[in-house]
């Protein structure tokens, strides 16, 4: 989650191509992050502007500008359910190489009290549950980020049945993501796993959606 105000390059939100062939990546395999993961993670991360910054040292600037979100993301300080893994990463062989983090996917949980500040800062009134204004407490699938040369072999997918598998077996029942209503391949991705849309235009601190279209996406489990 961030504000999502900088430019983007192209392939920031990857092209919809629905018939689009899969991609074989060999032997893969996604688990939960170890904190030696972070800086791959945000390398990952900060490949999604490839295209806008001009050489491999601004991306590893922006790289290393993100291993403190992450290293956050890892060990999370809201106390809920400590058991679940909050960052999940991807590993591939690319080209016959050595198994690398070519992808992650986050969890996280809106608490009661981040809604409060939420609704504080937005000027929203956090009382009103279910306005579809500000976003519910709960569990939300986070940040998911698939490096470009491993996209379209299974990754995105797998990574979100991992986070979701994690939730089912701590008996959470219902979790929600955010996605702005452009990115087609992010929705397609997720709704064989049962999301529908919950609300328009959800808010929480610090997450507005470029082109002001966002969705509010929920799973809830029978
Ligand atoms: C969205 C993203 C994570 C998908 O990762 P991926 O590893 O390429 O996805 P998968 O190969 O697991 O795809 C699973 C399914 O999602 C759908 N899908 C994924 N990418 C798609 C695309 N570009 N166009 C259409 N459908 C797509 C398809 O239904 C696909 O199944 P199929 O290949 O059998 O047709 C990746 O494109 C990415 O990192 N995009 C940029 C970041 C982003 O938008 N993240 C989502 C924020 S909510």
């Amino acid at each position: 989650m961030g504000a999502q105000d900088e430019p983007r390059p192209p392939g920031f939100f990857a092209a919809f191509e629905p018939n689009s062939p899969r991609v074989e990546l060999g032997s893969t395999r996604v688990r939960a992050a170890r904190s030696k993961d972070v800086l791959a993670v945000a390398r990952v991360a900060a490949g999604r502007f490839a295209g806008l910054d001009e050489g491999a040292a601004q991306l590893e600037g922006r790289a290393a500008a993100q291993v403190d979100r992450f290293e956050r993301t890892l060990t999370p300080s809201d106390g809920s359910l400590p058991g679940v893994p909050r960052l999940f990463v991807a590993e591939a062989g690319l080209d016959g190489g050595a198994p690398k983090v070519v992808g992650y996917g986050t969890l996280f949980v809106f608490t009661a009290e981040l809604r409060e500040r939420a609704g504080r800062d937005l000027g929203l009134d956090p009382a009103a549950q279910g306005d579809g204004q500000l976003a519910p407490v709960g569990w939300y699938l986070g940040g998911l980020v698939v490096a470009r040369a491993a996209r379209r072999g299974g990754l995105g997918r797998a990574l979100t049945a991992a986070r979701l598998a994690a939730l089912d077996a701590a008996g959470v029942t219902e979790v929600r993501f955010t996605a702005n209503a452009r990115n087609s391949a992010t929705l397609a991705l997720h709704e064989p796993f049962g999301f529908q849309v919950e609300a328009r235009n959800p808010r929480m601190s610090g997450l507005a959606f470029s082109g002001g279209e966002g969705l509010l996406l929920l799973r809830r489990k029978p």
